[in-house]
């Protein structure tokens, strides 16, 4: 199975609710970067990654239970009743920490290809359920596509979505966690804030140009990510001087987006972005498909 990354093309972020989660507004779009997870049936739960991409720390993955794709493949075990094992293999592409939503990637992949494996047929509803329980991520990464994502982030609808976009993916060596900067926003935030989807956005996905979509790029976990780490207002900075339309941070970060007119122009802009020592970026373009199946053996 493979399953892609994605990135939030808008992110509006509430107050805290009282289960610790914060209630969002953002349109997800899964871009062209992979996880790809091979599962095989086994006697005992094992989980082996290797390092597809050169912006991938291998370290920081866990090799036990508490790896998602092992907890993904339990849950589903404990739906159907049935007590299975397998080993997983992840080629991991996707940064780790990194706000691409890399382990939501692996579990929705683990998901459907056990689902395959074990004949399963689970129904997708009952999926999206067990996906939502993994993390608020994960029923995006088996939908993929262009969606919105409400609740925590869990509910997702398609979206129609006609253009297609191109990103410049610019790494960082070093992961943040996501309740940190959420616990930033905590801080930061003063009162209330309209964080909804503007319907204008959606128009402008629906068109097949890219133009209007520059006016609606927001993330507000921005400036707490910008505050927890100074140097990725820099690496926005360069992004801009290097010919991108408009900079994002992508999900909680601390991967930074440059927003591109075409494929031509975000090689450009990696290319410029190289010469200024950011050295790990990627292009990208989205929307592509979630989760599914490369090959059976
Ligand atoms: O759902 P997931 O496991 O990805 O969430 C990881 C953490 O990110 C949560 O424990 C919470 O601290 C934070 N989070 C949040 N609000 C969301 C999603 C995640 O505060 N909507």
């Amino acid at each position: 199975m493979r399953a892609p990354a994605k990135i939030n093309v808008y992110l509006g972020v509430g107050k805290v609710r009282d289960d610790g989660f914060h209630p969002l507004e953002t349109v997800y779009q899964a871009v062209s970067l992979y996880d790809d997870v091979t599962v095989t049936s086994a006697e005992e739960w094992s989980v082996t990654t290797m390092v597809g991409g050169p912006h991938v720390d291998h370290l920081a993955i866990p090799d036990d239970a508490t790896n998602i794709a092992i907890r993904a493949g339990k849950a589903l075990a404990a739906h159907h009743g049935i007590d299975r094992a397998a080993s997983i293999e992840v080629n991991k592409n996707i940064p780790v920490a990194g706000g691409m939503a890399g382990g939501s990637a692996d579990a929705a992949a683990t998901l459907v290809a056990l689902d395959r494996l074990w004949a399963l047929e689970t129904p997708d509803e009952d999926l999206l359920a067990i996906a939502a329980e993994l993390g608020s991520d994960v029923p995006f990464a088996l939908v993929g596509g262009t969606a919105t994502g409400t609740g925590r982030g869990e509910i997702v609808t398609p979206l129609e979505d006609n253009g297609s976009w191109w990103w410049v993916v610019i790494f960082n060596e070093e992961g943040l966690s996501t309740p940190s900067v959420y616990g930033a926003y905590d801080l930061l935030e003063e009162g209330d804030h309209d964080y909804r989807i503007r319907p204008e956005m959606l128009d402008a996905l629906r068109s097949p140009q890219p133009s209007g979509l520059d006016v609606f790029l927001y993330n507000d976990l921005e400036t707490a990510a910008f505050y927890l780490r100074p140097d990725l207002e820099r690496t926005a900075e360069a992004a801009l001087e290097c010919g991108a339309i408009m900079t994002l941070l992508s999900g909680s970060g601390p991967t930074m987006l440059a927003f591109a007119n075409d494929a031509e122009d975000a090689r450009l802009i990696a290319s410029r972005l190289g010469g200024r020592g950011y050295e790990r970026t990627a292009v990208v373009h989205g929307p592509v498909a979630g989760a599914h199946v490369v090959a059976y053996q």
